[in-house]
C-alpha cells in the first residue's frame, strides 16, 4: 500500500498570531510518497531537494511518524520518500511539511483511525525536533488548510477559520537561511501591556475579518508590535519592502513565521501580480538572490 501526498506550505504568525496563528498555501509544498513496509520500521528512504538527515530520529518526518505509530500502539512500519520543494529555514514552514504530511499519510494508509485534527500533536512533535519548540501554528494549517487559531496549547485548541475568497499571499523568499530555533533566542521574553493591547486588539479583530471577508479590516490588523521589530533586522530592506507592499495596494505585510520570507496580503489576482512585480524589480536592484510565489489560501 503507498499513498502520494502533496503537503503545503504554511505562514505562521500573520504577524499578530505569534505561535497561535497560521495559514496553508494552495500552491507551494512538497511531494510525499508514503508506503507500508514489512520491517516494522519507520524509514526515511530518500530526500531530494533538500540536504536533510536520513536518520528517521533526527527527521521531522520520521519523528512525527514515530510518535504517531507509538500512540496507536500499532507496530506496522512505513518508508517515506520526500521531494522537498520548500526550503528548509526559509519561514514557510518546511519542517512542518514534512512533518505534517508524514502522519496525514500514514494515517490514510491505516484507514483513517484518528480525525485529521487529531494528528495536530503528532506533527507537533516534528516542530519540536526541528525547533526545540512545539508550535502548531504552521502543522496545524498544513493538516487543516485555511486559516488555523491555536486558542490554547495546554491543552491543545485548534479551530479553524473562513478565508475570503478573493484573499492572495505573495511570499518573498530572500534567499538566506535562517533557523527556527535561533531566531527564537532572540526574542524577548516579555511584553509591555501597551503593546499586549495593541496585539490582542489586532488579533481579535483579524479574526472578524476573516468572518466577514472585510479585506481593509484583516490588512489593518496584520500588524506586529511585538516579534516584528526584532526579527526584521535579519532580513534585507524589511522596511523598503513593507512600503513597496503598501504602494502597490497590499492590505498588509510582514514576515513568515521565523523568517526570513516575507508576506503580502492581497485582494485579488490582479493586485498579487503588481505586488509580486514590485516586490521582484525592487530586489533584482538590490542584487539580493531571492524565490517569489504567489498562492491562494487554501
Ligand atoms: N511561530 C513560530 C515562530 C513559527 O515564529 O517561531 C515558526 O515557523
Amino acid at each position: 500500500n503507498q499513498i502520494k501526498i502533496f503537503s503545503p506550505a504554511t505562514v505562521a504568525n500573520l504577524s499578530c498570531g505569534f505561535d497561535v496563528l497560521g495559514c496553508c498555501l494552495d500552491n507551494v509544498g512538497d511531494e510525499m510518497i508514503i508506503s507500508e513496509n514489512s520491517l516494522q520500521e519507520v524509514r526515511i528512504t530518500s530526500i531530494t531537494g533538500q540536504d536533510l538527515p536520513l536518520e528517521t530520529d533526527k527527521n521531522v518526518a520520521g519523528v512525527a511518524a514515530k510518535a504517531f505509530l507509538a500512540d496507536l500502539g500499532n507496530s506496522q512500519g512505513f518508508d517515506i520518500e520526500i521531494d522537498k520543494k520548500i526550503k528548509a529555514g526559509s519561514g514557510i514552514g518546511s519542517s512542518a511539511a514534512s512533518a505534517a504530511g508524514a502522519v496525514f499519510a500514514i494515517n490514510k494508509l491505516l484507514g483513517e483511525p484518528l480525525s485529521v485534527s487529531e494528528l495536530i500533536p503528532f506533527a507537533m512533535e516534528g516542530e519540536r525536533l526541528a525547533s526545540g519548540n512545539a508550535h502548531a501554528d504552521n502543522v496545524a494549517p498544513a493538516l487543516l488548510g485555511g486559516f488555523s487559531l491555536v486558542r490554547s496549547y495546554e491543552p491543545l485548541e485548534v479551530l479553524s477559520l473562513p478565508t475570503p475568497e478573493e484573499l492572495r499571499v505573495v511570499v518573498l523568499h530572500p534567499l538566506i537561511e535562517i533557523k527556527t530555533k535561533d531566531s527564537r533566542a532572540i526574542l524577548r521574553q516579555s511584553v509591555s501591556l501597551k503593546k499586549a493591547i495593541t496585539q490582542w486588539g489586532n488579533l481579535g479583530a483579524l479574526v472578524s475579518a476573516l468572518y466577514t471577508s472585510n479585506y481593509d479590516l484583516f490588512g489593518r490588523s496584520l500588524q506586529d508590535e511585538i516579534v516584528e521589530p526584532v526579527r526584521s533586522i535579519l532580513i534585507p530592506y524589511f522596511d523598503e519592502l513593507k512600503k513597496i507592499a503598501a504602494e502597490n495596494a497590499a492590505l498588509g505585510f510582514g514576515i513568515s513565521g521565523s523568517g526570513p520570507s516575507v508576506y503580502a496580503m492581497c485582494r485579488g489576482d490582479e493586485n498579487a501580480e503588481k505586488v509580486k512585480s514590485a516586490i521582484k524589480e525592487f530586489y533584482k536592484s538590490k542584487a539580493i538572490d531571492f524565490e517569489l510565489h504567489l498562492s491562494g489560501i487554501n
